[in-house]
């Protein structure tokens, strides 16, 4: 039995529960100084005077580091990258204020306590010059623009002849949907180590790409990339806000450099509402046109968003709009506005997590004005062949999605009727949403390494999120290198082993797991090359195809008693390791397939007639991801996704006080994540059909599709038990009473 697939226990497991785990902030140095940031209070204008001097006397401080005393860089900081390869940073390079809760200042001094001392005092010298903000985004709508760019896809789309469409339909439904600003809060704050050795910088830095943290610092500092070497074996929740390098990294490389010694910076919690990026929030209009017996002639979804003054990043709530259902008719539109916020950027699944609650909820609307039941209408609307480009799809079983999930949730017994299926002062409703998220994939490499002591090692410049990579490569390693689990280490998070992508878009499995098996599959033909060429061993002079690795032994598939243990082999030959390193990437299978993932999701809610609250009292739900590397980790991720699902449905809001453009529930304690008590039973299923395009593993990775659907699944329950539709996230019991 092959290990692939199996509930293998996180081998990173213990070491997290045991504290062994290092994060980023938890590595020191020699003579390391602390260094704490001075956020900006006003949201636009520009600073007049800041008093450093009366800060450089406190005790223990060891420099403050204004836009007047940074080091220059490069170009004033601004690189020629393209976003979001390189954000737009704020490196105190001058005077401007471009939103509230920008860094403006970095005080640095021996203790954390004498920085956080420092920082306070700072910030009360600062005289602003300050102008009218604009941050309202309901008043700014009007002057929406297409973005240039949006991640290398379309801003908008269209198929058919929508306006024919418009004319054909006999139900029509014209609805607009808006999904809130939200911030990630991983428990980890973002942080970083940087440390210089002469003219070479080492980050310890809480990113999902380590990669990518070297080359956009690297480009800032004006320097080579292979001089930064970023360093992040775990990470404490990344959930999208660390996959771009922002300014605080760079800012604790200035000042590292600024003060010869090793810098930590910690941003502190009020300080991740702004600099480090959020979900921006979505006004989406819908327009739907459908015939009586539910055939979709003509859709439009029309997204508009906000973006900060210096960058324009999209949330791409339409992107599904354009594959999910066989509309022949269908346009679809993204747009931004400036504000005078920090740039937004991608969170747990951007744009479809916000799309599918607006798409979803349509298809119900639509479902129940056609007196349909909502699976019925999503089933007869079922994509066959990918519908914006009409390409096959590499796989897909939404069907049975549907059909499985329906069984195991019970759909049957739901009555049509709203508020019908009420439960003494109990309103109770079900709901269903489809679920999906893009397949992407890219080029990784691995090294494979097999020792003289039996064991093997492998590693990537990958990352563990805490989603299980460390657990799944190692399981991808040893399956090809014909090692047992616990003799294989694999290692990941350093810019140093060979590339990999960032851990973002759900593409770490499908882009990394390629590669670490063709890098085990290398090394293990040069094992076995070697045996065959030794003649002390066994198996000498036997043909390669005759030999199999197994149990970390090379074996005789003929004659089982010729054999010897790898390590053997090795020793025997002068110890040194057997190694190869790979490079995968994907090929033109993208021209002739669409690879999408999918799932259905059905939801059953309580509301209190009386109070207005709402409990998730079960999710079922269903999903075809390819291939699964580690059914425990892969269930897992799903079950966290739909947890995320629940907190954006009910409970994840960013209230930004229109006056001063700042949250002004920017902590831990007014930002509602779903916590335990807020769930019930969550029951996930994966299917196990192989995605034969994707990659030789089938695997299409799965990070971020259990988030999606579920705000709409939601939505369509709370209807269906009290008859109010929500258009507006969070459902907060306010909107239902
Ligand atoms: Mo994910 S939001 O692509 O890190």
């Amino acid at each position: 039995m092959t290990v692939l697939g199996q509930p293998v226990d996180r081998t990173d497991g213990l070491a997290k529960v045991t504290g062994q785990a290092k994060y980023s902030a938890d590595y020191t140095e020699p003579k390391l100084a602390h260094a704490v940031l001075v956020t900006s209070t006003i949201a636009k204008g520009r600073i007049v005077s800041i008093d450093a001097g009366s800060v450089e006397s406190m005790p223990g401080v060891v420099l403050v580091m204004t836009h007047q005393t940074a080091m220059r860089l490069p170009d004033g900081g601004v690189t020629d990258a393209e976003p979001p390869a390189v954000r737009v940073l704020t490196l105190l390079q001058d005077d401007r204020v471009r939103y509230n809760n920008e860094p403006v200042a970095v005080v640095v001094a021996e203790t954390l306590e004498a920085a956080t001392e420092g920082a306070h005092r700072l910030q009360k010298t600062i005289r602003y010059e300050a102008a009218e903000p604009n941050v309202s985004f309901n008043k700014t709508k009007s002057s929406a623009y297409e973005p240039e760019q949006m991640m290398g896809r379309q801003a908008s789309s269209s198929r058919g002849d929508i306006s024919a469409a418009l004319r054909q339909g006999t139900a029509h439904l014209d609805a607009v949907y808006t999904t809130p600003y939200e911030h990630h809060n991983p428990m980890e704050p973002h942080a970083t180590l940087a440390h210089w050795d002469g003219p070479d910088l080492t980050l310890h830095d809480s990113t999902q790409g380590v990669s990518g943290v070297s080359n956009a610092v690297a480009k800032v500092l004006g320097i080579r990339a292979e001089q930064v070497r970023v360093i992040c074996p775990f990470v404490g929740g990344g959930f999208g806000c660390k996959g771009s390098t922002w300014s605080h990294t760079v800012l604790a490389a200035m000042a590292a450099k600024q003060t010869g010694r090793p810098v930590r910076l910690v941003l502190q919690r009020p300080q991740m509402f702004g600099m480090v990026g959020n979900r921006p929030c979505t006004d989406q209009h819908f327009q739907i046109f459908a015939q009586t017996d539910g055939t979709l002639n003509g859709m439009r979804h029309d997204v508009i968003s906000p973006t900060s003054t210096f960058e324009d990043w999209t949330e791409t709530s339409a992107l599904i709009t354009r594959k999910l259902y066989a509309v022949p008719n269908q346009a679809t539109s993204h747009k931004l506005v400036k504000l005078d916020l920090g740039t937004p950027t991608f969170m747990r699944a951007p744009g479809e997590t916000s799309g599918s609650f607006a798409l979803e909820s349509a298809m119900d609307e639509m479902a129940y004005m056609l007196d349909m039941d909502p699976l019925a209408l999503r089933i007869k609307n079922y994509a066959e062949t990918e519908p914006q480009d009409n390409k096959p799809w590499s796989s897909k079983y939404l069907n049975d999605c549907y059909r499985i999930g329906a069984e195991k949730f019970g759909w049957s017994r739901r009555t049509a009727q709203t508020r019908s299926m009420r439960q003494g002062n109990v309103l109770v409703g079900y709901g269903v949403a489809t679920a999906t998220y893009p397949a992407n994939r890219s080029q990784a490499s691995a090294i494979a390494r097999v020792l003289a002591d039996g064991t093997a090692m492998a590693a990537s410049g990958t990352q563990d999120l805490g989603t299980g990579t460390f657990t799944v490569m190692t399981q991808v390693a040893a399956d090809a290198l014909g090692f047992p689990l616990d003799k294989v280490h694999f290692q990941l998070g350093d810019s140093s082993l060979p590339h990999a992508p960032v851990s973002g878009g759900s593409q770490s499995v499908a882009s990394v797991s390629p590669a670490v098996r063709e890098a085990a599959t290398q090394a293990r033909a040069k094992l076995i090359a070697l045996a065959i060429a030794d003649s002390a061993s066994p198996l000498s002079g036997a043909t390669a195809d005759r030999v199999k690795v197994e149990g970390g032994w090379l074996i005789d598939r003929t004659d089982a008693s010729r054999r010897e243990p790898a390590a053997a082999l090795i020793a025997r030959n002068g110890g040194k390791p057997i190694e190869a390193t790979a490079s995968a990437e994907p090929g033109d299978e993208k021209k002739n397939y669409a690879f999408h993932s999918f799932g259905a999701v059905f939801a059953e809610v309580h509301v209190d007639a009386d109070l207005g609250t709402i409990s998730v009292a079960k999710v079922v739900a269903v999903y075809d991801v390819g291939n699964v590397l580690n059914a425990k980790t892969a269930h897992s991720q799903l079950m966290g996704g739909v947890v995320w699902g629940i907190g954006s449905a009910l409970t994840e809001v960013s209230d930004l006080d229109l006056r001063y453009g700042r949250y002004s529930n920017g902590n831990l304690a007014e930002y509602h994540v779903p916590v335990n008590a807020d769930i019930q039973a969550i029951d996930i299923t994966v299917l196990d059909h192989g995605d034969p395009y994707i990659n030789e593993l089938g695997a299409r990775g799965i990070g971020e599709i259990g988030i999606t659907g579920v705000a709409g699944a939601i939505a369509n329950a709370v209807f269906h038990a009290t008859g109010i539709r929500v258009r507006d996230l969070p459902i907060t019991l306010d909107k239902v009473m």
